[in-house]
């Protein structure tokens, strides 16, 4: 571990995303002092409803822009004195990434180098005393296992999909500033997340919402395809403590010990719907229909997170039955969001207002 680390102002970048907003939303509750600038986009996947909790705190800033706007992030950078870079923006959705890989390259392999250069020359314009900047990656770099063994952190990158091809090129890119410049890189591989305000493409997300719209529940293959599954609030902690703990230059995975095949986690979904919606078991379950593979399709993901339980002494603390009985709770209470973040109306009235206000 190196020493401890306090930012005063971070920049967080995909704030409005799944995982960026839920981070937004606790840290800023655990570190009252220190300033937060959310610099989003807002693609389709950005919505600043996640934000409700934070928006009008003085210590918080939106800024709605493209991380591959160098002269944006450098302004930023400079004016708001960041000493902290959380870097979770990026396209993250592998079958998105199969239908048009373009996007993919732009935003997470070019957008990441643009953040990284600009962050560099902020650094050495010694505007700030101490600066950390963190990747967020992904599992999905190191390609996929067979029945048995873990991903670890020596594992080597072999990335199948668009998607994690670019994300593992952003890890390079980021793992080079550190060799090559001396830049006080870290970095992140996490598996799975799942939780509130997660975009309705994802499987858990798309299982609920398909189920309440009384639609089939597509599966993918044969459904025994293993994925590692950690709640969102405990990946946005261990992202929390690598920043503050964590040590320049290492990689650290997080993990949720937590391996479900895909078509269990369909049909426990299925179960829990069907006990809350006090509908008779096996209603939801007629739903699930196979469907043809996805192309590439990584049969199993599993991560050993001991590097981070040791050193910076980081363990989930959620139980699975916890977070998905209260994820499956968030959806049923907030259907309004699903419905506004899949109405293409909704996004562009958000896009309207904050171009109004800029
Ligand atoms: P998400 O798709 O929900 O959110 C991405 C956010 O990035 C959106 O708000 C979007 O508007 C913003 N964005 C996209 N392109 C941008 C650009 N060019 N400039 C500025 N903002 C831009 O993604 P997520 O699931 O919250 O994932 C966040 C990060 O965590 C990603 O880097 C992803 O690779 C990584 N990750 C995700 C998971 C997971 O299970 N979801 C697991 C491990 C790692
Ligand atoms: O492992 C971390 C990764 O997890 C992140 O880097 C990605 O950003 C995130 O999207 C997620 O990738 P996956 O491809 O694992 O997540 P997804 O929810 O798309 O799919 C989970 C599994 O469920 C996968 O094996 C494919 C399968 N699936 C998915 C969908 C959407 C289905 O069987 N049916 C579906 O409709």
């Amino acid at each position: 571990m190196s020493g401890s680390f306090t930012p005063h102002a971070v920049l967080v970048t995909g704030g409005a995303g799944f995982i960026g907003s839920n981070f937004i939303n606790h840290f800023m509750a655990g570190n009252p002092g220190c300033r937060v600038v959310n610099l989003d986009t807002l693609t389709y996947a950005g919505n600043l409803e996640n934000l409700r909790s934070v928006e009008n705190k003085s210590n918080y800033r939106f800024v709605k822009g493209d991380i591959s706007d160098g002269g944006l992030v450098a302004a930023l950078l400079h004016d708001e004195k960041i000493d902290a870079v959380v870097h979770f923006a990026a396209e993250s959705h592998v079958d998105r990434s199969i239908m048009g890989p373009e996007v993919f390259v732009r935003t997470n392999v070019l957008g990441t180098q643009i953040l990284l250069e600009e962050s560099r020359k902020h650094l050495q314009s010694g505007c700030v005393d101490d600066f950390r900047y963190l990747q967020i990656s992904t599992d999905e770099v190191y390609g996929s296992l067979g029945k048995t063994g873990y991903f670890t952190e020596e594992t080597p990158l072999a990335a199948n999909s668009p998607y994690s091809a670019s994300k593992a090129g952003a890890d390079l890119l980021a793992r080079a500033y550190h060799e090559t410049f001396g830049f006080p890189a870290l970095t992140t591989r996490c598996s799975n997340n799942y939780g509130p305000y997660q975009f309705p493409e994802k499987l858990i997300p798309l299982m609920i919402h398909n189920i309440l719209a009384g639609r089939e529940l597509p599966v993918y293959g044969d459904g025994q395809n293993i994925r590692d599954w950690l709640h969102v609030m405990d990946h946005s902690m261990a992202v929390e403590t690598v920043l503050k703990k964590g040590r320049p230059g290492r990689v650290y995975n997080i993990g949720g010990n937590n391996e479900w095949k895909n078509i269990d986690i369909v049909n426990l979904v299925c179960d829990l719907m069907d006990r809350k919606l006090e509908k008779a078991p096996g209603t939801s379950n007629s739903l699930i229909t196979f469907v043809k593979d996805r192309p590439g399709h990584d049969r199993r993901y599993a991560i050993d997170a001991e590097r981070i339980k040791r050193e910076l002494n980081w363990e989930p603390s959620y139980t699975f039955e916890r977070g998905i009985g209260e994820t499956i709770d968030w959806y049923l209470d907030n259907r309004e969001w699903t419905d506004q973040v899949t109405s293409g109306a909704y996004r562009d009235y958000y896009r309207n207002m904050y171009e109004a206000r800029q």
